[in-house]
């Protein structure tokens, strides 16, 4: 792994940035990997500005999101659709023909997703990080074997979301069809970016412990080219 320590937020945004732009200006038709939450929007804004400023197109590009809740229509405000439209997509020349999520909740539906994944290799992987150390919404104790599936969210997970349902953790869906561990990890690189200090404990476990499936991050230390980029309070308590 590859771990770089920034300042705050903007300079984590910044440094992601990099690894992005070094990936899209060297192949222009890569293979993204994206995320949702909080921590990745920065990081989509110096996508838009760059791809307005400096015409990086993403004409050829195509999106694989890791996840979306289950029981939300697509233009739900909240669904992860709607989140990556309005944060990236309407921003830069993606099209929409070449964006994916994955979206139901039955069997089928997640094979389709693998199925629709089975003749690219994601060139890069943006990862998040719960601060239950899940990745997209593997929650712990989730094997490291998954394929794309369905998960019964945690406690922990929809008290953390329901900041975007009115502070409502009734409105919070309590189940997600995510990309599953082993899809994540046979993308070519992963580039995981966190941030606070809600965050501190579960990027110790990722780095600093043995891979185990109580932290599902930490098999990301089985992959071989991971780039890790952390602000001081997400870094605060690894052991280097
Ligand atoms: P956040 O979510 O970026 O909103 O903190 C990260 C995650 O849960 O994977």
């Amino acid at each position: 792994m590859e771990i770089f320590v920034c300042k705050d937020y903007d300079a984590v945004s910044e440094k992601a940035f990099e690894v992005m732009k070094d990936i899209v200006a060297n192949k222009a038709d890569a293979v993204l990997g994206l995320a949702t939450g909080s921590t990745p929007i920065g990081l989509y804004q110096n996508m838009i500005k760059d791809h307005k400023e400096n015409g990086t197109s993403y004409a050829k590009c195509q999106s694989f999101n890791l996840d979306e809740y289950v029981g939300l229509p697509r233009d739900h405000r909240e669904s992860y659709y709607t989140f990556m439209h309005t944060n990236l997509f309407s921003g830069i020349d993606i099209k929409e023909e070449n964006v994916h999520l994955p979206y139901g909740d039955t069997k089928a539906d997640c094979e389709a997703y693998e199925k629709a994944m089975e003749h690219v290799h994601v060139d890069v992987q943006v990862l998040g990080i719960g601060a239950n150390g899940h990745i997209g919404f593997n929650e712990p104790g989730t094997s490291f074997d998954e394929e794309t599936h369905i998960v019964t969210l945690t406690e922990k997970t929809r008290q953390d979301n329901a900041r975007f349902f009115e502070g409502d953790i009734n409105q919070v869906p309590t189940h997600a069809i995510t990309m599953g561990i082993a899809t994540i990890m046979k993308a070519k690189k992963i580039l995981l970016i966190a941030t606070g200090a809600n965050k501190a404990d579960a990027v110790a476990a990722m780095i600093d412990q043995a891979p185990s499936t109580d932290c599902p991050a930490s098999v990301l230390q089985n992959h071989k080219d991971v780039v890790v980029i952390l602000d001081e309070e997400a870094a605060a308590k690894l052991n280097r």
